[in-house]
């Protein structure tokens, strides 16, 4: 049910990043402007022509990835982290560079190499991420904050992973919701009730019995607490995937049963630290499980409403599972609200071109 309509986005949105947004990006956006800005701060930043998404690796199998090429090493000054526990630890491996940017091209290797993330997932979670957030001109996304390590500022706004609305959202497992103030860090209250949850459904493992639970008591959590609470389109489909990555991506690739130990949850979500020996996954992974957890508590799109807390309105404008559509529409809406209107109005007179399904 869920999977094809799933496919078919990533297909859309992998063409219109590919073909569209990035081959003549540079020249869209005015090379100029940024060759003015490079000679003024005398940074090296150049406009790139981003080269083609990476394929899929030969070898994809379970492997050592916790190995001597790709030691942990602590944070300097200036390295950027955030909501990503996945990301923060790849960086924190050098598996991309451990200042926390990179190009979305060098993401996409990182995440098949070091946790076998499935080539298509890879290619549409990072560009999706990198257009809403990166700088399209420099070719670099940041992981965390905004920083000028992704290049002189006009003509892209390029905030990182942490701006809330675009990927980053409410009623993530261990990071609080940005109306508390701090959207990325990792947060011990919030840890502490990821083992609380798998004590009590996982006897003490995190399984898809807990993903199920603790995805639903995070929603309520937020609804009771959180005035602002929102949870729709990009954020109603990336919060079920990543209650799901735990189980897909951090759990030991020799290991047959999909449940993590709380060692190793601590390892990733806190010290961004493969666990000692780390295999990645036995085989490429992405959003296994999803649907399991979905029916376990299903749940419509919307938030509260009127700045009040305990008062969460479904909204029936928003993508769900059977709607990706919608969800397509919403993306391109959000891109073109940070600025990149003329680039899609000139270009994309079809805005689902797949309706006809
Ligand atoms: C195998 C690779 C990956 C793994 C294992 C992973 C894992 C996770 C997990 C578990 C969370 C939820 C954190 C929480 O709720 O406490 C998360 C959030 C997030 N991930 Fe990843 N991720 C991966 C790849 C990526 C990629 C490639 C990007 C973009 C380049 C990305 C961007 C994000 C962002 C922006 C969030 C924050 C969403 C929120 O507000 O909760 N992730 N990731
Ligand atoms: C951690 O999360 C809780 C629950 O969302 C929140 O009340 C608290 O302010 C957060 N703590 C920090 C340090 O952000
Ligand atoms: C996310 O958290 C950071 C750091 O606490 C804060 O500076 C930023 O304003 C937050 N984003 C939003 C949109 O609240
Ligand atoms: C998760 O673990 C609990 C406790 O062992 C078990 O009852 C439950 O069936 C497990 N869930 C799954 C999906 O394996």
């Amino acid at each position: 049910m869920i999977s094809r309509p799933f496919v078919l986005l990533t297909t859309l949105l992998f063409l219109l990043s590919n073909s569209l947004a990035f081959p003549n990006y540079a020249d869209v956006l005015k090379r100029q402007e940024v060759e003015e800005a490079d000679s003024r701060t005398g940074r090296p930043f150049r406009p790139v022509d981003p080269p083609s998404p990476p394929r899929p690796p030969r070898f994809t199998g379970a492997k050592l990835v916790h190995d001597p090429a790709h030691p942990w090493m602590p944070l300097r000054d200036g390295d950027e982290r955030g909501p990503c526990p996945g990301m923060n630890t790849l960086a924190s491996h050098g598996y991309i560079s451990r200042d926390g940017v990179a190009s979305p091209s060098e993401m996409v290797i990182a995440v098949q190499e070091g946790l076998n993330m499935e080539n298509k997932f890879a290619i549409f979670v990072t560009y999706l991420n990198h257009l809403m957030n990166g700088n399209l001109v420099t070719d670099l996304l940041s992981i965390g904050g905004k920083t000028s390590k992704t290049g002189p500022d006009p003509p892209a706004h390029a905030g990182g992973l942490n701006v809330h609305g675009t990927f980053e959202g409410d009623a993530g497992m261990t990071r609080a919701d940005t109306f508390f103030g701090d959207n990325h860090s990792f947060n011990q209250t919030l840890f502490d009730k990821f083992i609380d949850f798998s004590n009590r459904f996982g006897d003490g493992f995190y399984n898809l019995t807990v993903a199920g639970e603790l995805r639903f008591q995070r929603l309520q959590d937020s609804i009771a607490t959180n005035p602002e609470f929102s949870f729709k389109n990009v954020r109603y489909f990336t919060a079920y995937g990543e209650s799901v990555f735990p189980l897909n991506f951090f759990v030991d690739g020799r290991q047959t049963e999909k449940k993590l130990d709380m060692d190793s949850a601590r390892s990733f979500f806190e010290e961004m630290k493969f666990p000692p020996d780390f295999f990645r996954s036995s085989m490429p992974m992405s959003n296994q499980g999803r649907a399991d957890i979905f029916r376990m508590h299903p749940f419509l799109p919307g938030g509260n409403v009127d700045g009040k807390v305990n008062n969460f309105a479904v909204d029936p404008a928003s993508a769900t599972f059977e709607t990706p559509c919608v969800l397509y529409d919403d993306i391109l809406n959000t891109v073109q609200g940070l600025g990149f209107t003329s680039v899609f109005n000139d270009q994309c007179p079809e805005q689902s071109p797949y309706g006809q399904e």
